[in-house]
């Protein structure tokens, strides 16, 4: 097979990418090593930016987002029993969008589907070829086949445990990680969500998260140990423990139900360099991870989709490689302030096994110089509904 963008991954920027292309008369083929159900069971990310609707919409894939997601102007920051709001429209004009991950991956597809846009599912053995030529292909099986696809360049949209990152020769790429010593415990559950705007909370018990997906659909997480296994936190276990760190209104508002997706996730800060390696192209996760709280990890990797996209478009429409050579600084220039944001925001609001008292009392100053200080949230709304493109 020949494409002119051969796509390693079909999660939210694989499909992206590809739909984007497509819209451009750019060719490609999607490889993915699950199944379709499987990409859609996942439960990620829940709040979009502004440049990721614009992404969506030029790719023609926006119309469920405008009628079903939820504009947020604004989010709650709790600690103990103290809550205040950061006000998005007031400091940027800019709101945020609740809309899941699922959601925008099942619009995606809906849309290559309609476009007849190929895209092959339980690949194996992907293997990546002379990506260092002008000539590079992906070789794959399928059904015990192997196949081979011939293309100008390759898109590493693969996530982090794919195989395009590792493609890059170890000596040619740095690695940056920080791995926090906690994950997060998040349940689904069909019940009303327990406030209009996200709450952030920072509690003496550890952090918790009150998130939603719609007007009967929560996203609700908690702080926990790596340790922990998800077989030992019964729904009662985990609703117990969610209610002790909401401030007590919000807690006596709570309602609860049972689970419909319960998961750990690990957290973790991580940041390959180059984005690039002669035509392989890293994309989203496979490049880098932020840990969940503030909601990068899928803006982000739309930011990487917003440049690749158009350094190739470039390529193809004008002959100029001037897009696509500035793609890694470009990308990496924004995605190191979402790391720092992520991080940051990481810090102020969980409790690290050795924090002392005084590291505790830091956070507080620092949630109260926040909620006193005009600039303090106005720097903070400008990263949580994302900086420029
Ligand atoms: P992925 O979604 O990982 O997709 C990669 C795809 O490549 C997968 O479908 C995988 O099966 C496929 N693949 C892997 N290896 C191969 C291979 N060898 N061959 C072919 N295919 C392969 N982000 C936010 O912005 N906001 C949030 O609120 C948020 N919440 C999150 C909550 C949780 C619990 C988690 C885990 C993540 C969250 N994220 C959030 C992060 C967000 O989900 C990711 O950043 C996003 O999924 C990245 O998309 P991607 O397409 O780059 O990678
Ligand atoms: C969600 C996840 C986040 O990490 C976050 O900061 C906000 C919302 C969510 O899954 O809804």
């Amino acid at each position: 097979m020949r494409t002119q963008v051969a796509i390693i991954g079909g999660g939210p920027s694989g499909l992206l990418l590809a739909q984007l292309l497509q819209r451009r008369g750019i060719d490609s083929i999607v490889l993915e090593r699950k199944t379709k159900d499987y990409v859609l069971a996942r439960i990620r990310a829940g709040v979009l930016e502004q440049g990721l609707a614009g992404l969506l919409e030029e790719a023609g894939c926006a119309d469920r987002l405008h009628a079903e997601g939820f504009s947020h102007d604004g989010t709650l920051i709790a600690y103990g029993d103290e809550m205040f709001r950061i006000d998005f429209k007031e400091h940027t004009g800019t709101p945020v969008i609740v809309y899941g991950q699922t959601e925008v991956t099942r619009d995606l597809y809906e849309a290559r589907e309609k476009a007849g846009g190929p895209i092959v599912f339980n690949v194996e053995d992907v293997v990546i070829h002379g990506a260092d030529t002008n000539t590079p292909h992906v070789t794959y099986t399928v059904d015990g086949t192997t196949q081979r696809i011939d293309c100008d360049f390759i898109a590493g949209c693969d996530g982090f445990h794919g195989v395009s990152r590792k493609t890059i020769p170890a000596d040619l790429r740095r690695e940056y990680e920080k791995v926090y010593p906690f994950g997060w415990l998040g349940i689904l559950s069909e019940t009303p969500p327990v406030s209009h705007e996200l709450i952030y909370s920072n509690t003496p018990r550890g952090f918790a998260l009150a998130s939603m997906r719609n007007e009967n659909l929560c996203r609700y997480y908690i702080q926990c140990s790596v340790d922990d296994n998800i077989k030992d936190w019964s729904d009662d276990a985990f609703w117990d423990e969610f209610k002790k760190r909401l401030p007590a209104d919000m807690a006596a508002k709570l309602v609860t139900g049972p689970s419909i997706e319960k998961s750990i996730a690990p957290l973790r800060s991580f940041v390959t360099e180059p984005m690039r390696w002669g035509r392989l192209f890293l994309c989203g996760d496979a490049a880098h991870i932020v840990p969940p709280t503030g909601a990068k990890g899928l803006n982000t990797a739309a930011s990487d989709v917003h440049y690749l996209y158009n350094g190739l478009r470039e390529f193809y429409e004008t002959g100029s490689a001037d897009g696509i050579d500035a793609y890694s600084a470009n990308a990496l220039s924004r995605v190191w302030k979402a790391e720092r944001f992520s991080w940051w925001f990481s810090s102020l609001m969980h409790r690290y096994p050795d924090q002392s008292d005084f590291d505790q009392r830091m956070q507080i100053a620092e949630l109260e110089f926040l909620r006193s200080n005009k600039a303090a949230q106005k720097a903070m709304a400008e990263n949580y509904v994302g900086l420029p493109y």
